[in-house]
């Protein structure tokens, strides 16, 4: 068992991944010829994360003996029914009650997902200790991504997603990538208040930092994260760009 004092990971991987035309779980979609959730695992080990907590869900068996074989100290969690990334974390809650080190949260559909990058939240979370500290970058085109919203000093407000954004929001250009850093106390404190009041009645990951903000908490948001890391993974278009890119990188 890995020490609890030490950073651990949750990885979102329960999406049947409904855009990708294939039987196969999204995370199990090959780029570079490998299923793309182990370059997520490889990133996080590269980072020094080894307690690796998977939420698996749709073909759960299937992801299971993918990852049969891999080092490190991964879990499993089930979510059974997709109700939303805030609810597969909520998939995680007894894992976590055990973990005194923060946690990290990725999702498992972002292979592009940079040791460096984990490596420099984790830096700057040892220096100020928020509640919650998000990777993000700016994106010219972006698209279907949640939004970094900022009051007028430039603190950080809340992550608002496309979907449920008007359309002054949707000209921000800063976007959430799903990299959280969290102190896990207040991770599990604000997955119990998360309500699916939304436009897709789903039980979103992203209201954890505008609840943790309305709760008095320090939530920073650094935007650290590399180019390459503005591409997931969603339909078969971005399936293929990710690919090529990853290949002229020398993956
Ligand atoms: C999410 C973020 C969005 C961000 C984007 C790219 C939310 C609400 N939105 O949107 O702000 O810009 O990622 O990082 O979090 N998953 C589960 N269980 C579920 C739902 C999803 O395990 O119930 C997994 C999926 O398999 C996937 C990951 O979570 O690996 C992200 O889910 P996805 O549906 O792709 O979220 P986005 O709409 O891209
Ligand atoms: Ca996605």
């Amino acid at each position: 068992m890995s020490n609890r004092n030490e950073p651990c990971a949750v990885v979102l991987a329960a999406g049947k991944g409904t855009r990708m035309k294939s039987n196969l779980p999204k995370v199990l979609c090959p780029v570079v010829d490998r299923a793309m959730i182990h370059f997520v695992l490889d990133a996080l080990e590269k980072a020094g994360i080894r307690r690796q907590i998977i939420v698996v869900g749709y073909e759960a068996d299937a992801v299971k003996k993918e990852l049969a074989g891999r080092e490190g100290d991964i879990e499993f969690v089930l979510q059974e029914e997709q109700l939303g990334t805030g609810h597969a974390v909520q998939m995680a809650h007894s894992a976590l009650k055990s973990q005194v080190g923060p946690t990290i949260v990725v999702a498992g559909d972002s292979p592009l997902i940079q040791p460096t990058s984990l490596k420099k939240l984790l830096d700057h979370f040892a220096e100020t200790r928020p509640a919650l500290l998000l990777g993000t970058l700016e994106k010219s085109n972006p698209e279907g991504l949640g939004r970094i919203v900022r009051d007028g000093a430039g603190a950080f407000w809340g992550i608002v997603e496309h979907k449920d954004a008007t359309d002054e929001q949707r000209k921000i250009c800063e976007v959430n990538m799903s990299t959280y850093l969290f102190h896990t106390p207040d991770l599990l404190d604000s997955l119990s208040k998360l309500s699916n009041n939304n436009t897709q009645s789903e039980y979103y990951l992203t209201d954890c930092a505008k609840l943790l903000r309305e709760a008095g908490r320090v939530v920073e948001a650094i935007a650290v994260l590399e180019p390459c890391e503005s591409l997931s993974i969603n339909n078969t278009d971005e399936l293929k760009l990710v690919d090529e890119t990853m290949r002229s990188m020398g993956y």
